[in-house]
């Protein structure tokens, strides 16, 4: 399967299929000059790393592996300063081509890397988790976190190529695997009620890694992604059609931000965000024909079998969580932006919610 993303000259290809990194599509010759630093970290090299590596230089290809910690701590200017001694030591040039192995962290640094060495590179991504794959690998943000805050530091740049292979899945931790549900989960409440209802049917096989059934949803969560970054590449204007991906953001970030590092996984605050906002969906009356208990449970159902979390944390405090939420750069005024549902597979975006409907949203459980 092929998603195409749409962006002028910068238009790539996303190949999705079970075995494609043993049997490696036709690609641009962008993706294949002569150079490629395949840049990976610690887990990743002898899982997949290696064997591209000599799958690439079999066909001639000069391949340099530059290998991170494993972590999001390793997202950082210093490690993209030692990614450039490395290429600098390799005389990497101009022409060459950075290869990003790995999850999100690995795609992101590796991503900035490529935009900035000689004033950016060719860039492909091979994501291995499915986190990776749904979301980070597409649409072009790449970037390295500051001490004070997440991905302060970044560029877009396009990939001229993005390989999936749903078989690297299978070595994937199964929280990880279960947190990247989440944002599949996510695509269908915003955007896709087919892909909603093949969720309900086929959840349990994409959770015992069907092939089939993996592709079909990382294609679909692709497509979706790709759409939304075709029509408002650079996430020029905060109430563009990119900030419907925030479904669930608003509060989720909110919970990552209060929790101690490492208690929930992005996917996991994302599925209590959510929750918290089909709850506001619900009380506002967001949702068509008075329909919200039912996208309520439905959404909450798909949750649970996920093994995905819907309830607040213990422990979160409200004013801690508006304090996060009130702090997001989107927001002006007294009161939150929210994306919040009219039905599964369409969402609205509503401004100023108050911060009495948020806690009520966020504490009062069924
Ligand atoms: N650029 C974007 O648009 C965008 C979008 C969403 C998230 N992100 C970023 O993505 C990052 C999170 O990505 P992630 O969830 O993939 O985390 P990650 O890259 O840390 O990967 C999760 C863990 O899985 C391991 N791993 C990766 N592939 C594996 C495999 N196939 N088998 C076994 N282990 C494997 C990794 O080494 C790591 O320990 C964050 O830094 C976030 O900011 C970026
Ligand atoms: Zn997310």
């Amino acid at each position: 399967m092929t998603v195409s993303v749409s962006l002028g000259p910068r238009s790539y290809p996303i190949h999705i299929r079970s075995g494609l990194l043993h049997n490696l599509p036709e690609l641009p010759a962008a993706a294949l000059p002569g150079e490629i630093a395949l840049v990976s970290n610690a887990s990743v090299v002898p899982l997949y790393a290696d064997a591209l590596l000599q799958k690439l230089e079999a066909r001639g290809q000069v391949v340099t592996t530059l290998s991170m910690g494993d972590g999001e701590e390793f997202k950082s200017l210093e490690i993209a300063s030692r990614a450039y001694d490395e290429l600098a030591e390799a005389r990497f040039s101009r022409r060459g081509a950075v290869w990003a192995v790995g999850g999100g962290v690995t795609g992101d640094l590796a991503g900035f890397v490529a935009a900035t060495w000689m004033r950016g590179v060719s860039f492909v991504q091979v994501p291995t988790t499915l986190l990776a794959m749904v979301d980070s690998s597409v649409g072009g943000k790449t970037g390295v976190n500051h001490p004070r805050a997440k991905n302060l530091i970044g560029a877009f740049w396009q990939p001229v190529a993005v390989l999936c292979d749903p078989d690297c899945l299978r070595t994937l931790p199964p929280r990880e695997l279960r947190s990247g549900l989440a944002e599949v989960i996510k695509y269908g409440v915003i955007a896709d009620a087919e892909l909603f209802e093949f969720l309900e049917r086929n959840l349990d096989a994409a959770m015992k890694l069907d092939g089939e059934v993996l592709s079909h949803i990382i294609a679909r969560s692709c497509r979706i992604k790709a759409d939304v970054v075709g029509e408002d590449e650079r996430e020029s204007d905060a109430i563009g059609r990119r900030a419907i991906l925030n479904y669930g953001h608003t509060a989720g970030h909110a919970f990552e931000a209060v929790m101690q590092y490492g208690q929930l996984l992005h996917g996991e605050a994302i599925s209590i965000g959510m929750t918290v906002a089909a709850r506001l969906a619900t009380a506002l009356g967001t949702i068509e024909n008075g329909a919200g208990n039912e996208l309520m449970e439905r959404q909450t159902r798909l949750f649970e079998r996920a093994g995905l979390p819907t309830q607040t944390p213990e422990g979160a405090d409200f004013e801690d969580l508006w304090a996060a939420m009130a702090l997001d750069k989107k927001n002006r005024g007294a009161g939150v932006n929210f994306i919040l549902p009219t039905r599964i597979g369409e969402v609205m975006r509503v401004e100023n919610v108050s911060a009495d409907s948020v806690r009520e949203a966020i504490f009062s459980h069924r």
